[in-house]
């Protein structure tokens, strides 16, 4: 009597440990987590927009763009059991309102595996640091709104920019499987932008 008590208490007992193991499994490998884009430092050290000769007899507003910043962009890898891995390093595009004046993939950490395929370990972050610079950027796409827009911005001091990022992430034991991802990042800039002063931006 006794003994057919213990043993089907055993019984119970690893019927519910078999649950609990499944459960774990299922959480750990069946359930993906999508990676987390934030900004984690962006820096203006130039931004000006001059006006150019209109193209041939058009009267359509043209202006160029000249600026420099630098950026940390990380990807955060929220599963607690999965690695994921950037199939290629990510691309990056800066707009003003909505007109892209820079883009390109984010170079990736030192470290970095072949044809920059990355690594990122369960609840880990690679942090992607770019530095981009150019002038004379055709901004024709601006119109006279956006122009007024940018003097706005420009006499208040701070620029109202926008980073998207896009990648294609594959997950661990979902090797066939790759997911893509696009983020928008807002980034409000004061120029020159104070080291310290910038407050980590949660891309979305
Ligand atoms: C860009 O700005 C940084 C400081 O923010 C400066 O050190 C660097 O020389 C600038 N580069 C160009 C090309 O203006
Ligand atoms: C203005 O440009 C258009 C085409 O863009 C052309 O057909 C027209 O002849 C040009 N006018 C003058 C005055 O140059
Ligand atoms: C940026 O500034 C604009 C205007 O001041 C504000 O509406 C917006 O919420 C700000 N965005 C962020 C991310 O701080």
């Amino acid at each position: 009597m006794m003994m057919r008590r213990v043993r089907n208490e055993a019984a119970g007992f690893c019927l519910l440990c078999g649950i609990v193991l499944a459960v774990v499994l299922v959480a750990a490998y069946a359930v993906v987590y999508p990676v987390v884009v934030t900004v984690d430092s962006a820096a203006l050290g130039r931004l000006t927009l001059a006006a150019a000769p209109a193209p041939g007899n058009s009267t359509a507003p043209s202006s160029l763009l000249a600026f420099n910043i630098s950026l940390a962009v990380a990807v955060r890898n929220p599963n607690w059991a999965m690695s994921a891995w950037l199939v290629a390093p990510p691309i990056g595009e800066l707009r003003f309102r909505g007109v892209p004046f820079a883009w390109g993939s984010l170079p990736p950490p030192p470290g970095t595996g072949r044809r920059g395929r990355n690594r990122i370990r369960a609840r880990r972050t690679e942090v992607y640091r770019v530095s981009s610079t150019a002038q004379g950027v055709p901004m024709a796409a601006l119109g006279s709104d956006g122009v007024a827009e940018f003097s706005r911005e420009s006499a208040a001091g701070v620029f109202e920019l926008e980073l998207v990022v896009i990648g294609k992430v594959r997950y661990q034991a979902h090797p066939h499987r790759r997911r893509f991802f696009k983020v928008s990042c807002p980034l409000n800039l004061s120029l020159p932008t104070p080291p310290t002063m910038f407050a980590r931006v949660t891309c979305t």
